[in-house]
């Protein structure tokens, strides 16, 4: 198989020495099955565990560990500033303005979204410094090798995850994030650009990435946002990355288990089919325009609290959302590349199309 042998040679990079890969693509996404079929197929898997449990993130890194096999896997947290010391849901609640609980009581009774009394994904525990340090002691008494931090990285905690042997990877969205990231002591830098899906900032994958290498000196960049295809890959790599880090595509898979009506959504999206909106964390968040973006950009909407008071507010809402499936509210984060994916796939199809196309852009480029 000589071309197997063109593959692995030309997509070797720094990442793939670090870390013990056969190819530089890292693969997010918050289901297990997921990550681990990412990191079967040669790439780096990482889990997205920032609205687990500590139980749920001890259980699911045992099972990743064992489904890894010696294979290299990760697991990202998001550790934003200025969160609530504790998980105080009454004193959060006691701060949400009467217009603000109006106006989802509006949308309740408008699309007929039961209230059934139980808590969302972002409502089931209020984002805080002690729920994120319980998070984190989990991980550290974990194997886990790779700890990724999205929006922000506490030095201290960055430290922390050092002395216990993990590498540690940021993702960025500008360049005072990688200072800080740097200054922290990261080992790896994502540069995560605005094309991105889920939290993600003002400047674009292109405009981005060149000045975030410049800045790493010797620590590698990944690059992120609106990465779909082979082509994306060998671009990375001219930019001077040393990978990629992916999460809209895997959202197609079989793994993953998305909902049909959702996935439908997801398949029907084009690039300007996604919007950021601040209307389920308080921070920008791309996701497919639904009537959800569009009744939070209306003129008559409030303007969305700030992160985690947005969680508390439309949390237990969007859990019933789903719950009850209402339709015309039921939605996903994705990025501007949803537009390369139109039907339900694996993880394996994708890595290896990835992997075909990009040896393919990179011989085209070379000769
Ligand atoms: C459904 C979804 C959820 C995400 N959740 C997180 C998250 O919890 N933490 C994080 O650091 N990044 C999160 N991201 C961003 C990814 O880590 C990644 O940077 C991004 O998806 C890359 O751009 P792409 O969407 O164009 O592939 C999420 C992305 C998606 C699509």
């Amino acid at each position: 198989m000589q071309g197997a042998h063109v593959h692995a040679s030309s997509l070797h990079t720094t990442i793939c020495e670090r870390l013990g890969a056969r190819i530089p693509i890292f693969g997010f996404s918050h289901s297990l099955e997921v990550v681990a079929a990412v990191t079967a197929a040669g790439g780096i898997g990482v889990w997205g565990a920032t609205r687990s449990t500590p139980e749920e993130i001890r259980d699911g890194l045992a099972w990743l560990a064992e489904q890894a096999d010696g294979r290299p896997f990760g697991i990202d947290l998001v550790l934003p500033q200025g969160m609530p010391e504790t998980d105080d849901r009454a004193q959060m609640e006691a701060a949400i303005p009467e217009e603000h609980r109006a106006f989802v009581t509006g949308l309740r009774d408008k699309y007929g979204v039961p209230d059934d009394g139980l808590p969302g994904t972002r409502s089931r525990f209020v984002r805080s410094e002690e729920m994120a340090d319980r998070q984190f002691a989990e991980i550290l008494a974990s194997p886990v090798a790779i700890l990724a931090m999205g929006v922000g990285s506490p030095p201290a905690k960055v430290t922390e995850a050092k002395e216990h042997g993990k590498t540690v990877i940021s993702l960025v969205g500008a360049p005072k994030h990688a200072e800080r990231a740097l200054a922290a002591g990261a080992d790896m830098l994502v540069a995560q650009g605005y094309e991105a899906g889920a939290h993600t900032g003002d400047i674009g994958t292109f405009a981005l990435v060149p000045q975030i290498v410049r800045l790493a000196g010797d620590v590698p960049v990944v690059v992120a946002g609106g990465v779909a295809g082979g082509e994306h890959i060998a671009a990375a790599l001219a930019l001077g990355g040393a990978g990629v880090w992916m999460g809209t595509a895997w959202l197609f898979t079989r793994e993953h288990g998305m909902d049909p009506v959702v996935r439908a959504k997801l398949e029907a999206a084009g690039s300007a089919d996604t919007i950021r909106s601040r209307a389920d964390s308080g921070k920008t968040l791309r996701q497919i325009k639904t009537a959800w973006t569009e009744e939070w950009e209306a003129q008559a909407a409030p303007t969305p609290l700030k992160m985690p008071f947005q969680d508390i507010l439309v949390g237990d809402f969007l859990g019933a959302v789903e719950r009850h499936h209402v339709e015309p509210l039921l939605k996903s984060e994705a990025g501007q590349s949803v537009a390369y994916f139109d039907q339900l796939t694996d993880v394996r199809s994708i890595i290896n199309s990835l992997e075909r196309d990009a040896t393919a852009a990179l011989q085209r480029i070379d000769q």
